[in-house]
C-alpha cells in the first residue's frame, strides 16, 4: 500500500527547501499532501505544492469546502506520518502548548498518528529557553523532532537552526515509517479510535479508489457515435459507498447523466482512449475498480463532416479499430494498483467467462453480471465475484447494496493482506 505523508509547512525562509522534498518523497513512491500556514504562503506558493503534490493543497481552517470534503479530523487520521518542515519556533510553540488558531495547529492538535518536527529558525530563537523548553515538551510528548544544521544562516548569522538537508529529512521519514505501527494494529488499539467507524470499512480511510464507470462514446461523424446502454449507475455507487468509507476516490466518467457523490473527484471523459488517459493520469492508485463499459471498437477514422447517403442505396462503409483495453494496460501498469477489480457484462455462461477474463486480463477480482435481462440502466444487479479463490454468488439486490457489499468485502480483503 501507498504511504501517505502529510506534509505541514510552516512560514519561514527554508519553506522552499520543503518543495524539494515534496518531490523527493513522491520520487520514493510516497503519496504525499500539504498543509500550508498563512505566512508559509508568504514564501512559497499552494500551487507549486498542488502541481508537486499532484493534490489539493490544505490552509483555510474556515473554508467550508474544504471542510465539507475532507475535514481536519479526516485530514489528520489519514496519513501514516505527519512531518512538519519547516517547523517555525512559532509552530513548535503552539503545538507545545496545544493552541489550535488554525489548519496546521488543529490538525496536529487531532492527529493520533507520529508527528516529525523538522525545526529551522535564527539560533539565538533556537538557542532561547523558551523554545528548548518547548522541544523538550513536545520530545515528552512523543514528536520526534529532528536536530537542525548548523552553518550559515540567512540572516548573515552563524549557528544551529538550519534546515536539514531534504535528503536527510527523507531518511529520517523513511525510519519513522519502517516503524510506524501497521493499520492493523492502529484498528485494534481501540483508545486511539475516536470515532469508532465501522471497522469492516475503516481499512478504506485515505486510501485511493479509482473507479470509472458509465459508457464510452466513440465519434463516427460530428453527430454520431457507437455506444452501448450502460448506465453508469453501479459505478456511481461504488464510488459514493468508497467515499463513505472514508476513501479519496477519482471517478472517471463516461457520458452520463447522473449527479457526483459528495466527496468524489469526477474527471468526464468520451472516448475509450480518453478514459484510459484519465485513468493512468489518476495514478497512482491503492484499487481500482473498472466498471466502466468501455465500447471493445471506435471507428477507425472519424469523418470530419456529417456522412451523407450517396443515393445508391448502399449504406456507407463503417471500418472498426479495436479500442485499448485499460484493465489489461493497468494490470501490467508499472503503477498497478495493489487490488485490481474488473466488471463483466455478458449475456451467457457469466461465470466461465469471467473465470478466463480475470485470468487473461490480469485482474485480482472480477465482478460478473448477466446482463440478458434489464441490468443495464436497471436499478438491480445480481453477480457473481470471482477471485484467485473461487466464486462467490450474491443474491439479486439494489446497485447501491452491491456497491456496499464490494467496498467492504475490499475492505476485509486490505485488512487480510
Ligand atoms: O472484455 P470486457 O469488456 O467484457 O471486460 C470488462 C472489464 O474490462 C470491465 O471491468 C471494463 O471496465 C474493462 N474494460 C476496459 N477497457 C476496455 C474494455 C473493457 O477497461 N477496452
Amino acid at each position: 500500500m501507498t504511504q501517505r505523508i502529510l506534509l505541514i509547512v510552516s512560514g519561514g525562509i527554508a519553506a522552499y527547501k520543503a518543495l524539494e522534498l515534496v518531490r523527493l518523497l513522491k520520487g520514493k513512491g510516497l503519496a504525499v499532501r500539504a498543509v500550508l500556514t498563512d505566512a508559509a504562503t508568504k514564501f512559497v506558493t499552494p500551487l507549486s505544492f498542488g502541481v508537486l503534490t499532484e493534490d489539493h493543497v490544505y490552509g483555510d481552517m474556515f473554508d467550508l469546502k474544504e471542510e465539507r470534503e475532507i475535514g481536519h479530523i479526516q485530514l489528520s487520521r489519514e496519513a501514516d506520518l505527519i512531518v512538519v518542515a519547516p517547523a517555525t519556533a512559532n509552530i513548535l510553540a503552539k503545538m507545545a502548548s496545544g493552541i489550535a488558531d488554525d489548519l496546521a495547529a488543529t490538525v496536529l492538535l487531532a492527529t493520533d498518528k507520529p508527528v516529525l518536527a523538522v525545526p529551522a529558525m535564527n539560533v539565538r530563537m533556537w538557542d532561547h529557553k523558551a523554545t528548548q523548553r518547548n522541544l523538550d515538551t513536545l520530545r515528552g510528548d512523543g514528536i520526534h523532532v529532528m536536530e537542525p544544521d548548523v552553518g550559515a544562516m540567512a540572516c548573515n548569522e552563524w549557528g544551529k537552526g538550519r534546515l536539514p538537508e531534504p535528503a536527510a529529512i527523507v531518511q529520517e521519514i523513511e525510519r519513522l515509517l519502517a516503524e510506524a505501527p501497521s493499520p492493523a494494529a492502529l484498528l485494534t488499539d481501540t483508545s486511539r479510535t475516536i470515532h469508532a467507524p465501522d471497522l469492516s470499512h475503516a481499512n478504506l480511510l485515505g486510501r485511493h479508489v479509482l473507479v470509472t464507470a458509465g459508457p464510452t462514446h466513440e465519434p463516427i461523424d460530428p453527430v454520431r457515435y457507437i455506444a452501448n446502454r450502460s448506465s453508469g449507475q453501479q459505478g456511481f455507487a461504488i464510488a459514493a459507498a468508497a467515499a463513505q468509507a472514508g476513501a479519496r476516490v477519482t471517478l472517471v466518467a463516461g457520458p452520463v447523466s447522473l449527479p457526483t457523490p459528495r466527496g468524489v473527484t469526477r474527471v468526464d471523459v468520451q472516448t475509450a482512449r480518453e478514459m484510459q488517459a484519465a485513468v493512468e493520469g489518476a495514478l497512482p492508485a491503492d484499487i481500482a475498480i473498472l466498471v466502466a463499459a468501455v465500447a471493445d471498437w471506435r471507428a477507425a477514422d472519424e469523418a470530419g463532416q456529417k456522412i451523407k447517403k450517396d443515393g445508391s442505396g448502399a449504406p456507407a462503409p463503417l471500418a472498426l479499430a479495436e479500442n485499448p483495453d485499460i484493465l489489461a494496460t493497468l494490470a501490467r501498469h508499472i503503477q498497478r494498483p495493489a487490488l485490481l477489480v474488473g466488471f463483466a457484462a455478458e449475456t451467457e455462461t457469466v461465470v466461465d467467462h469471467a473465470i478466463a477474463k480475470r485470468q487473461r486480463k490480469g485482474a485480482d477480482w472480477i465482478v460478473a453480471n448477466d446482463v440478458s435481462g434489464d441490468v443495464m440502466g436497471g436499478s438491480h444487479n445480481s453477480v457473481h465475484l470471482v477471485t484467485a479463490q473461487g466464486v462467490e454468488d450474491w443474491p439479486d439486490m439494489p446497485k447501491a447494496l452491491v456497491a456496499t457489499r464490494l467496498i467492504e468485502r475490499i475492505s476485509d480483503e486490505l485488512a487480510a493482506r
